[in-house]
């Protein structure tokens, strides 16, 4: 079976070599190895683990250029709702101060297709950036059609507006509604690949469009849980480890993650919410009742591998490559 390589990856040192208000509540920040060392080879759709201390670890998509070896870009917006991220970004971080970085990893690849469309809402635009500059190098056509709030709180607009005038929608809600995404889909045939990121009410609207058009390569991330996964009960059921043989009892209250921990096994986690891929492992036998918001729908229904942090059994009994 095939991970997708996200395993926590190694983690390395780094200062913060600027950090800049790039849009209403939203900031940018450089990063360079501490040592002068070279960056991680990462392709367009990877995100980076941040590591701020104290437990608190966040994820975020690098917008810069994946051929860039001394420096690496995030932006990140304040969720004044979030759970202490992005304040600890906007308030503490400063420029010069060291910081751990994981990874980075990719669950948002970037697949061949002969045209495609990029659709963001908000600091969803961030992965977005380096596939639509992958593709336009290579002369492939594409469109982007972003939204968000208003225009001022939008990262980037006006660079990508001057840069690909033709190829670029910008569509603030306080002047144009929320997005059409019916105007902005119907075009979009077998040949090409739809990439969408930003709030979950978008993506949600963007899969049922893409359900009513018949548009199967639709490709999203997800950077919080899945409400529908949240919402769902939970029952008792048995995991047993394929190398061992062992045999461990899951609660309703507990996940298999905390399970594993536990009992002393060692598994690798970063986000505990389904989002970030780093404890996926590989399923031997059972049926997964996956919730998290990292795999599509064909790779749920293969059931190879699961996000053990928050996916569960249909049934009573799950093998795990453990
Ligand atoms: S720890 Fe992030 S998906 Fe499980």
């Amino acid at each position: 079976m095939t991970l997708r390589a996200s395993q926590a990856g190694p983690s390395f040192d780094a200062v913060i070599e600027r950090k800049e208000t790039v849009a209403d509540g939203v900031v940018e920040l450089v990063m360079r190895t501490h040592d002068g060392a070279d960056l991680p080879v990462w392709e367009p759709g990877s995100h980076i683990d941040l590591v701020f201390g104290d437990g608190l670890v966040r994820q975020y998509s690098l917008c810069g250029e994946p051929g860039d070896r001394r420096s690496i870009r995030v932006a990140v917006l304040r969720a004044p709702d979030g759970r202490g991220g992005s304040a600890f970004v906007h308030d503490r971080l400063a420029v010069g101060d060291a910081i751990t970085l994981r990874g980075p990893r990719n669950n948002f690849r970037l697949v061949d297709a002969d045209r495609y469309l990029f659709v963001a809402g908000g600091i969803g635009i961030t992965p977005l950036l380096p596939m639509l500059r992958s593709v336009n190098a290579r002369s492939v056509p594409w469109r982007l059609a972003y939204g968000g709030r208003t225009r001022a709180s939008m990262a980037y607009a006006d660079d990508l507006m001057k840069d690909h005038p033709g190829s670029v929608e910008i569509l603030p809600e306080d002047e144009t509604g929320l997005l059409p995404l019916d105007r902005i889909l119907r075009d979009a045939d077998d040949r090409t690949a739809v990439y969408c990121c930003g709030p979950e009410p978008l993506l949600s609207a963007v899969e049922q469009m893409c359900a009513r058009f018949s548009i199967g390569n639709l490709n999203v991330e997800r950077f919080a849980p899945r409400a529908d996964a949240e919402a769902a009960p939970t029952t008792s059921f048995e995991i047993e480890l394929f190398s061992s043989g062992r045999t461990l009892q899951v609660g309703p209250d507990e996940s298999i993650l905390d399970v594993l921990e536990r009992a002393g096994v060692p598994v690798d986690s970063s986000c505990r919410e389904g989002t970030c891929a780093t404890c996926e492992t590989g399923v031997v036998a059972g049926v997964p009742d996956h919730r998290d918001a990292v795999l599509n729908e064909s790779e749920r229904s293969e059931n190879k591998t699961m996000m053990i942090c928050v996916s569960r059994c249909q049934g009573l009994r799950l093998v795990l490559d453990v």
